[in-house]
């Protein structure tokens, strides 16, 4: 059979990135250009300057990752694009870029999921095994997701209100950190202890939703209410206190849908998939239950990148689907 390869373009939020993934688990290249310092200094992503700054980047990236790949044209065997959710006008760049290339070079066009994108960022680490749970904690999403076959997504859980990373950010603003907060309040945790008793809320629910708003609000008047009466804060601390108080939530609830769920593989997907509190407490709990394989992607397939678009976007392939030039980009877009 000949090779699979395909060009993979994620331009969702503030990343502009091209992939090429052969066979769906071989990364021939995966060029990530950040606009993260760009952001920092307006303490959150901006989406008009993103999108700009997408534009001056997206060609950049697909001509590097092609040269990096070492491959001709004339071998990529298919398109895929993140089609949503996110920023609609940074979705849109990548979108008609994709477009353009498949056009111009009468290559098939496949459109992501940006979520799905996460969860097979996994597949890198090891082939997917069905049925399986997937715990997705990004910047705009905090679900567990239960798969029975490829691309067969059923939500089971999901929040009510902020997604987890929304709270880390939230919590690192009110703490003065730099944008994106995640990795430094993840940082500081390391040095800190759990003081503050943070609340862990709908953790003894008997469901696997989730929430995540009340205990950002605690954060923030735990601050206020301290500069008010003119006492110190402890960094630290609160980083750890805040950080447990998610770990047990997120852990507490995806070992809940464990014990209900008889799965053979627990992934975890998205940004705070990165997150070392979740990675160690995850490695220990997983212990108790010998018959399931714990995956969590590297680092670098946390955070957003187009691997992991290539890697979802080879299943869609091989199952037939394709998109044409009316493939649309969508701030919102159900996992179906
Ligand atoms: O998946 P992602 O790159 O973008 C979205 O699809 O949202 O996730 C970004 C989120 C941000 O909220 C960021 O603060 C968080 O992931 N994040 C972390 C860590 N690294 C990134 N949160 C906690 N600990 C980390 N180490
Ligand atoms: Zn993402």
């Amino acid at each position: 059979m000949n090779d699979i390869i395909v060009l993979s373009i994620e331009s969702s939020c503030d990343e502009t990135s091209c992939a090429v993934i052969k066979n769906g688990n071989e990364v021939l290249a995966n060029i990530v250009s950040s606009q993260i310092n760009i952001h920092q200094k307006f303490g959150g992503v901006v989406p008009e300057v993103a999108s700009r700054h997408h534009v001056g980047n997206i060609t950049l990236v697909i001509d590097e990752a092609i040269k990096e790949a070492n491959i001709d044209v004339k071998d990529i065997t298919c398109v895929a694009v993140t089609q949503g959710p996110g920023l609609i006008g940074s979705l849109l760049v990548g979108i008609n870029a994709a477009k353009a290339f498949s056009y111009a070079h009468n290559l098939p066009l496949i459109g992501v999921h940006h979520i799905a994108g996460h969860i097979y960022a996994n597949h890198l680490v090891q082939n997917l095994e069905f049925p399986l749970l997937a715990l997705v904690v990004s910047g705009g999403h905090t679900e567990i997701i239960h798969m029975t076959s490829h691309l067969s997504y059923e939500v089971i859980g999901k929040t009510r209100d902020d997604a987890v990373g929304e709270a880390y950010d939230k919590v690192a603003r009110v703490c003065k950190l730099p944008y994106p907060g995640g990795p430094h309040i993840d940082k500081l945790a390391a040095s800190g202890k759990d003081i503050y008793h943070l609340p862990r809320v709908m953790l003894d629910q008997d469901n696997f939703d989730f929430s995540f708003s009340g205990l950002k609000s605690a954060v923030i008047n735990l601050v206020h209410n301290a500069k008010q009466r003119n006492e110190e804060i402890s960094i630290p601390d609160l980083a750890r206190s805040f950080q447990e108080s998610v770990v047990d939530i997120l852990v507490g609830k995806t070992l809940k849908a464990v014990e209900k769920y008889p799965v053979k593989q627990l992934l975890v997907a998205g940004g705070v998939a990165a997150n070392s509190g979740l990675r160690n407490r995850l490695n220990e709990e997983i212990k108790h239950y010998p018959y399931l394989k714990l995956i969590i992607p590297p680092l670098k397939y946390c955070t957003d990148n187009a691997a992991m678009i290539g890697v979802c976007g080879t299943f869609s392939y091989l199952k037939g689907e394709r998109s044409d030039l009316s493939l649309n980009g969508y701030a919102n877009l159900d996992l179906k």
